[in-house]
């Protein structure tokens, strides 16, 4: 390669990703698993993408580089309401363990969107915590590991009974796919559940323990 084509790519290098905060990425990156429609939107070219959030979004926006830097949301976490004044870079993640104090949400995979851990219900849907911005949950209705035990939803026992975990870092986070996928569809296939739990990663390898017990589970809520 030339000096001036390597001058060129490290010039673009610069400008495509040098000046990328973590507060844009962790937005980009929820746009790409929001689906293809917001997909087609990060891919779109800078200017386009950057005019279509100047247009339309800036002013509504509490997470725009140009809204003030705290922003007050509020939420209901398993059943009870709160209030913050969060920052513009927190993870939902962050607030649910350092400012609730609940710990099921984990970080296995550095905030990265790779291994699951840190699933939480939003809305009824399960998401990403360490991929969602904490400033854009507000009004959200969130579900984590700890409601679902305090609830005494069956998926607990029959992760119980069919020893679907061994050190049980990764348990909450495959507890709330779980959890997701009966709410949407209480008779789920096998084929339903291994796919509802594709994303999720566990490192002690108890992947033939889950399937097993999500169907139990949705059997024993039939019941009730
Ligand atoms: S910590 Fe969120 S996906 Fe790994
Ligand atoms: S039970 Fe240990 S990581 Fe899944």
């Amino acid at each position: 390669m030339s000096e001036k084509e390597k001058k060129t790519n490290e010039g673009e290098r610069k400008e495509g990703f040098g000046h990328i905060s973590r507060r844009e990425f962790l937005r980009d990156a929820g746009l790409v698993i929001g689906g293809s429609t917001m997909g087609s939107i990060a891919f779109a070219s800078e200017t386009e993408a950057q005019q279509q959030v100047k247009e339309s979004d800036v002013a509504k926006d509490p997470c725009s580089e140009e809204s003030a830097d705290i922003t007050t949301i509020e939420l209901t976490v398993n059943g009870g309401k709160y209030g913050f004044r969060v920052e513009p870079h927190w993870s939902l993640r962050q607030l649910l363990r350092d400012e609730i104090g609940l710990t099921s949400p984990k970080d296995w995979c550095g905030g990265h969107g790779a291994c699951g851990s840190c699933t939480v219900i939003m809305n009824g849907r399960p998401v990403l915590s360490c991929l969602t911005l904490a400033c854009e949950c507000d009004g959200a209705i969130i579900e984590t590991a700890e409601g679902i035990a305090k609830a005494k939803h069956p998926i607990i026992q029959s992760y119980i009974k069919w020893n679907a975990f061994q050190c049980g870092y990764c348990t909450p986070g495959f507890v709330t796919t779980a959890k997701a996928l009966l709410d949407r569809n209480p008779d789920p296939t096998e084929a339903d559940v291994r796919d509802a739990l594709a994303g999720n990663l566990c490192r002690c390898g108890t992947y033939q323990q889950h399937p097993p017990a999500v169907l139990e589970a949705a059997e024993a809520l039939k019941r009730k």
